[in-house]
């Protein structure tokens, strides 16, 4: 695997998966895998759980990571070809990452969706340029379209609690205040869609997203009816593909709640953190032993960790 920034990456997903596990079993069996390698993770947008459990994964392997919030304190990047810089923006990302890319081994990007022009975010050129220009690894840690280590911890944390061989998961939209991305819906499906479990999408009329993510799936629009039997409830908020970037209702109807998991197979709440309480779910779903959110936010070390100990063994082996 040279990079990941889309689970088409992955060459092998049950070892990729299978060195989830193992992680979690032994985490520092590898501790000297990254020794006097070093990684920038390179932040257009906040973070939590991402900026923190790369950190750790790698602190896990003895890889030395610089964290740079490139809009606190770099230069404002130009990734159009052929422009005349005369405007703000002071270094175009053909230096930006060839310099990066001198400086460390692996390139951690997170990228968010600006929302207001489909086919510039869907074309995903931050990433892109980066891949074509660092000439290293890059590692996706969210971008317009999609956040594989979140869905790739999805996965780890979804075979971790599974009580039945093929559960039912359903990705139910949730209310937010603020429009949010489609990218964490987009790779969930795309990751669930490499498992046998039975998948259902359930979200008000409007908020299809894009068919390259979703072909295939079913999609149920009455949320109750999507919640029966259940296994796992994984919430996410998204805005409209179609209707870009768009809020079309507040619709707090749909909010997970106490008396739609009864609806469920006793089913686990899941989420990729953060999440605002008692509008996208009830407190009491949230607070309860049925919700996995913070196991689920543990895992998303171990994800990182299988993606960086998988890099660094291709860069090794394409040496010897
Ligand atoms: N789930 C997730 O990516 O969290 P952060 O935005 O806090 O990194």
């Amino acid at each position: 695997m040279n990079n990941f920034t889309s689970i088409h990456d992955v060459t092998d997903l049950s070892a990729l998966l299978q060195t989830a596990q193992d992680i979690k079993e032994l985490p520092f069996a590898h501790e000297q895998m990254g020794r006097q390698q070093s990684m920038c993770l390179l932040f257009f947008n906040a973070s939590l759980r991402t900026r923190l459990s790369t950190q750790q994964a790698a602190f896990r392997i003895g890889l030395h990571t610089v964290v740079f919030d490139i809009n606190a304190g770099g230069w404002n990047l130009e990734f159009e070809d052929g422009t005349v810089m005369k405007g703000d923006k002071a270094e175009h990302v053909k230096e930006a990452a060839a310099v990066i890319g001198a400086y460390f081994d692996i390139i951690g990007i997170r990228t968010f969706a600006g929302l207001k022009d489909r086919e510039e975010d869907y074309a995903e050129r931050v990433i892109e340029q980066f891949v074509r220009y660092s000439g290293k690894p890059v590692i996706n840690l969210e971008s317009p379209t999609r956040h594989p280590l979140q869905s790739f911890t999805d996965l780890i944390t979804i075979e971790e609690y599974k009580q039945v061989e093929k559960p039912k998961v359903v990705l139910s939209w949730a209310p937010h205040p603020r429009a949010l991305p489609q990218a964490v819906a987009n790779s969930f499906v795309e990751w669930m869609k490499q498992t046998d479990y039975n998948l259902v999408i359930t979200h008000p009329p409007g908020y299809e997203l894009a068919k390259q993510f979703t072909e295939g799936v079913p999609v149920v629009y009455k949320q109750m009816e999507a919640f029966a039997d259940a296994d796992f409830i994984y919430t996410k908020n998204w805005s409209a593909y179609d209707d870009y970037g768009k809020i079309l209702q507040e619709d707090s109807d749909w909010m997970v709640t106490q008396e739609k998991m009864k609806l469920t197979n006793n089913a686990r709440f899941m989420h990729c953190l953060p999440i605002r309480r008692n509008v996208i779910v009830e407190d009491a779903v949230l607070d309860s032993d049925r919700s996995i959110v913070i196991p689920q936010a543990a895992n998303r070390m171990v994800a990182a960790q299988a993606v960086l100990q998988t890099i660094l063994q291709s860069t090794f082996d394409r040496e010897l």
